[in-house]
Formats: C-alpha cells, structure tokens, sequence
C-alpha cells in the first residue's frame, strides 16, 4: 500500500494521509531544549545499558504513581521504542508450540513476532457487538496448558477500545489461577477521551505476572526519537537487558535525557494534544456515521477510527485500493489487523481538521459512487 501511495503521489495525485499511526503534532518545545543541550552537554556517549538511572528513577515513579503501585528502578528498562518490549517478552518467555492470547484485531507485530519463535497464535476475537471487547466464556475457552501470555491493548490500536475495570479483572482471574503472564501495551494510556485508563497491573496479584509496555512516542509525539519502555519483574528485567546488550548496547543517550524532561517537565503540550484529538474524533465520528453505508462505534482513546465498510460490499482490501486510487485517501485494510478485523478500514484522525475535512467530502463521494 505504502508504495502504491508513493506512485500516486510521484504520479502528482494529492493524497490525504490518514494511514499513519502517529501524532501529526511536533515534539513539545521544553523536550526538544532538552535534547539538543544534551548534545551540546557532551551526552553523545554510551548509556548504561538498562537506561539511564534518572529515567529509570523519572518511569518508576511516574508508573507507581498512575498505576498505583510501587516501581523501583530495577524493573525499568529503556528501550528505542516501545516495540522491542514485544520482542524481548516474547524472546524471553515462548518456546516453540507455546500459545500466546493476541487481540483480533490488534497491533500486528503481536502475531509476527509470536510466529518467529515458533508460538501458537491464538485469536481473541474483539467484535463490535461488544463494543470491540470480548466474550468471557470464548475467552476462558481459549485457555490450554499450553497458554503462555496475554496480549491486552488498552486503549486499542485499531478500534480505540479501553477495557473496563471488570474486564482487567475477568482477565487477571484467569491469568492468575492459570499461571499465565500478560503483556499490558498501554502506548496510548494517557491518549483517552472517555472514562478512565486502567492497567491489569494496578489488580493485586498481577504485578509480578505483568509486562508493562509503554514510551514517549504517542503522548509527547516522540516517534522518531525511538524511546520506549518496559517495567517487570526484576528477572525478566534483567534478561531483557541481556537482549539490549546484545542488540543495541544502549537507548541513544541524548534521547533518554529529552524523556526526563518530557515524564518530569510541563505536561500542558500533552493535554493541548489530546484535547484536539478528541476534537477531530468526535467530528469525524459524526461525520462517517452520517454517510450512509458506513458505520463507526465511538472510540474511547488513542488516534483511530474502526470503520465498518459492510454494506459497500467490497472486502476491506478492496474498498482501501478503491479509496486511494480514485478518491485520494490512504487507509489501512481491518484485515490487516487480523481476521476479525475484515468489514472494517482503519483511520487515523492524527492529521489537521484541514486534511480531515478533506478527507470526509472524498469518503462520502466514494461510498456515493459504490451506489449508483
Ligand atoms: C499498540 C502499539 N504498541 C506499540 C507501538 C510501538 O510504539 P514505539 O515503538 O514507537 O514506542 C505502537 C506504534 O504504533 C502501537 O500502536
């Protein structure tokens, strides 16, 4: 898709981008400072591998305090992006034939990763008469001897789900009484517009049998600057560690610096942000459910829109490729984000209410079109 996007636009086509998933916004002021005095301060050299000791200190105490529970230092680890935390649970946890519970649909890299160490995939089916959240009786029905980990996406990258309290539960019981980990992505936990962010690992008991995975890339609008974060317990800390040391050595230094100042400084850029997503999510949301053959549920947090393109007739697949090719507007396929997700496009509103509008007056002439 990306490189079809690409011709057309060397083609001269205006394209309006609403496939990407990150924040269109700039990094805020106060963290950029940070990061380009650090260089000129000489933190241009090696970190200690496990992150520096003030960002660990700076995470522990910022997860202890909306987690509720109490993080030290040592079962912190700084990553270039919140992703290696995927790999590295992965790596360090699954044998071959082991079965890992992945949202459906959810975050790819969940099930290509689980696929390159021999895992079994197993499908937790979020659909969108439960609000994209799940059944409790095909959950438990998914649990074997077998089951090793957990996969929750809350707020939900693609259908913008937070899980509710009694859920966490539902699935902290399980994980419990099953002797199975859970790896909590909580990315976008400070990216919520309705209710309250809530992390498995506040439930007592799942502390030490949760992976927190999260980072500076959505809420300081920090993709590019590659820092994320795990926190668990201190063993599987320091394994990870082991696969920093022989992977990267280390988070680039100067980046971890910028992050103390994003976690510790004026959080004001964070809350402008999130306002203005909701902004764009609630005239968009009002919007595609006024263009008839499309639907879409309201989402609670992160950047998209789960749109469900049913009534065109046309596979997800389809329906994307007719909306680039001849309307201009780049989507992703809901089946890309696993089998439940087909029926459903992917939009991202981290772009200009400008472009959204744009985009909205293309959408609808597309789904016209299929009609007539
Ligand atoms: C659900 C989810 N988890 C993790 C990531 C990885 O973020 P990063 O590696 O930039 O910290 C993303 C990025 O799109 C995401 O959507």
């Amino acid at each position: 898709m990306k490189v079809l996007t690409r011709k057309l636009e060397n083609e001269g086509k205006e394209i309006v981008h609403l496939e990407i998933g990150e924040p269109d916004f700039d990094t805020p002021e106060n963290i950029k400072e940070a990061g380009i005095n650090a260089i000129k301060n000489g933190f241009t050299h090696y970190a200690p591998s496990q992150g520096l000791p003030e960002l660990r200190e700076a995470v522990a105490g910022y997860i202890s305090r909306t987690r509720h529970i109490s993080v030290t230092p040592d079962e912190v680890i700084i990553t270039p992006g919140g992703k290696d935390i995927i790999f590295y649970t992965m790596m360090a946890l699954l044998n071959e034939g082991d079965e890992v519970i992945i949202p459906d649909p959810g975050y790819y890299p969940y099930r290509t990763d689980a696929e390159l160490f021999g895992a079994k995939v197993v499908s937790l089916p979020l659909v969108e008469e439960t609000n994209f959240s799940f059944n409790r009786s095909v959950f438990k029905s998914l649990i074997t001897p077998r089951t090793k980990l957990i996969v929750l996406i809350s707020p939900a990258n693609p259908t913008g789900n937070l899980f509710s309290q009694s859920d966490l539960e539902f699935i902290a019981n399980l994980a419990k009484e099953n002797d199975i980990y859970v790896l909590s992505d909580e990315i976008y936990s400070r990216i919520v517009y309705e209710g309250e962010f809530q992390s498995i690992a506040s439930i007592p008991g799942m502390k030490e049998r949760t992976i927190i995975l999260d980072g500076f890339s959505k809420t300081y609008a920090m993709t590019g600057w590659r820092l994320g974060y795990g926190v668990a317990n201190k063993n599987l800390i320091q394994i990870f560690n082991k696969f920093l040391v022989s992977s990267n050595s280390c988070t680039a230094t100067f980046t971890q610096i910028a992050g103390i100042e994003a976690l510790k400084g004026n959080q004001d850029a964070v809350n402008e942000m999130v306002r203005a997503y909701k902004e764009r999510r609630d005239f968009l949301y009002k919007e595609i459910n006024g263009i008839e053959g499309l639907s879409v549920k309201k989402p609670d947090g992160a950047f998209y829109l789960f749109v469900n393109i049913k009534k065109t007739g046309m596979s997800s697949n389809e329906f994307v490729l007719y909306l680039l090719n001849n309307f201009g507007v780049a989507t992703i396929p809901g089946s890309t984000f696993g089998t439940y997700g087909e029926g459903y496009i992917r939009i991202s509103y981290a772009n200009s209410m400008e472009n959204l509008r744009k985009a909205v007056i293309q959408i609808r002439k597309a789904v016209e079109a299929i009609k007539s």
